[in-house]
């Protein structure tokens, strides 16, 4: 007991001096070559939207996702629109998706006109339930020459839109076989899973195209970015017309159709080459934070983590603790400045999206929302820091 008491001042006082600044959930790391690469930006003058690092980037992406092509964009969001956007989804259009997910997932979606189909959760792993998506694929649609339509209605699912929750993977095989069976087109949002791997295969790569995002609490970052990467040739070049407004000549001011400002600037893919030089390092602190975790909290009372299947391998973005205590704990970390967030509110439970089809078997998303919450992560989170998080929520049973 007097030990357990000793410890606690020393952590509470710990904790005190740590967080005169709050311990982000997941800031950016900037311990490389970011400052030179932005310099070498700002000397030249190339800081808009054509330069070598853009190029760079690019090139550094596809290799590292194992794909032929990447096109840098200024967000995941607007890369997941411009997937879209080439798809020809439209306003008639659904686009199956989980109801877990970022917002953006949903709201690229309707850019395009299109209304998301939300799929339940499964409540191990978080990802779409895939049972619960062959169900709805054999029960709710029919196919007719090569599409797939909602039979209530009639409207045509052209895309499926699976989304690596937290770095997370569902069963990619059983995924891509119920794509081609019925007709889907896959579009990954792998904006969250950059380094993480099904059965020895980058996120991102299963799919017609895959996106990521470079938002600052990614696991790398560029500020604000994203990234397509494809093995399409055809797709790769749309999607850069696209991004750049769709501009035919390269000396007039001529397009040949409706285009979008969504490419990455060359100062933000300056960093983007520096965060990408240090990226296996980043995830191997993301490993051992996450080891840690496991380490000192599963089987505290009620906590448990993300499963995983045995043919993923996550990049552990963003380690996510499940309890029943979840307000409690969240409280206390965050009164701690020790940044913690619960999970996304379910699509379904959003006024925009209250009124969409919800394929769900006991509304497990709900289950999960209330039991999940994040806590800090940073790559340059020390260990000490890392002690005195789990420690503080061990205070809360
Ligand atoms: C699942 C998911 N989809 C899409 C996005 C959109 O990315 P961005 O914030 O770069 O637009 C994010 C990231 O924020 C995300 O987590």
């Amino acid at each position: 007991m007097r030990a357990l008491q000793q410890r606690s001042f020393f952590f509470n006082r710990f904790a005190k001096q740590i967080i005169l600044t709050m311990l982000l959930l997941s800031g950016p790391n900037m311990g490389g070559n970011e400052w030179k690469y932005v310099k070498d930006c700002l000397d030249t003058g190339w800081v808009s939207s054509v330069g070598a690092y853009v190029d760079q980037f690019e090139k550094m992406s596809a290799e590292f996702a194992g794909t032929k092509y990447a096109v840098a964009t200024s967000s995941g969001t607007t890369a997941l629109h411009i997937c879209l956007v080439m798809m020809g989804v439209n306003e008639k259009d659904y686009v199956i998706t989980p109801n877990i997910t970022f917002i953006a997932t949903c709201n690229s979606i309707k850019y395009t006109g299109a209304d998301p189909i939300l799929i339940d959760a499964d409540p191990g792993t978080w990802q779409m339930d895939l049972g619960l998506l062959e169900n709805f694929l054999m029960e709710e649609t029919e196919l007719r020459d090569n599409n797939c339509y909602y039979k209530k209605d009639g409207r045509r699912i052209p895309v499926v839109m699976p989304v690596h929750v937290l770095g997370n993977m569902c069963d990619m095989d059983r995924l891509m076989a119920l794509a081609k069976q019925y007709h889907l087109t896959v579009i990954e949002d792998s904006t969250e899973a950059l380094g993480s791997y099904y059965k020895g295969k980058h996120a991102g790569s299963f799919g017609l195209m895959g996106t990521f995002s470079y938002n600052g609490n990614k696991i790398i970052t560029t500020g604000g970015g994203g990234m397509i990467v494809t093995d399409d040739e055809a797709l790769a070049k749309k999607a850069k017309h696209l991004t750049t407004q769709a501009k035919s000549d390269p000396f007039e001011y001529i397009h040949d159709e409706i285009g979008y400002n969504y490419r990455l600037v060359n100062v933000a893919a300056a960093m983007g080459v520096a965060q990408m030089e240090q990226l296996p390092a980043f995830l191997k602190r993301k490993q051992e934070i996450i080891a840690f975790y496991k380490k000192e909290l599963e089987g505290v009372a009620d906590i448990g983590f993300q499963e995983v299947n045995a043919d993923v391998q996550p990049n552990w973005w963003l380690p996510t603790i499940m309890t029943g205590k979840q307000k409690t704990v969240l409280t206390i970390l965050n009164d701690h400045k020790m940044q913690s967030r619960p999970f996304w509110m379910p699509m379904n439970q959003l006024r925009m999206f209250k009124d969409n089809i919800f394929y769900n078997k006991d509304n497990r998303s709900d289950y999960v929302y209330h039991r999940c919450l994040s806590i800090p992560c940073s790559t340059n989170i020390t260990d000490e820091e890392l002690k005195a998080v789990a420690y503080k929520i061990k205070e809360a049973f």
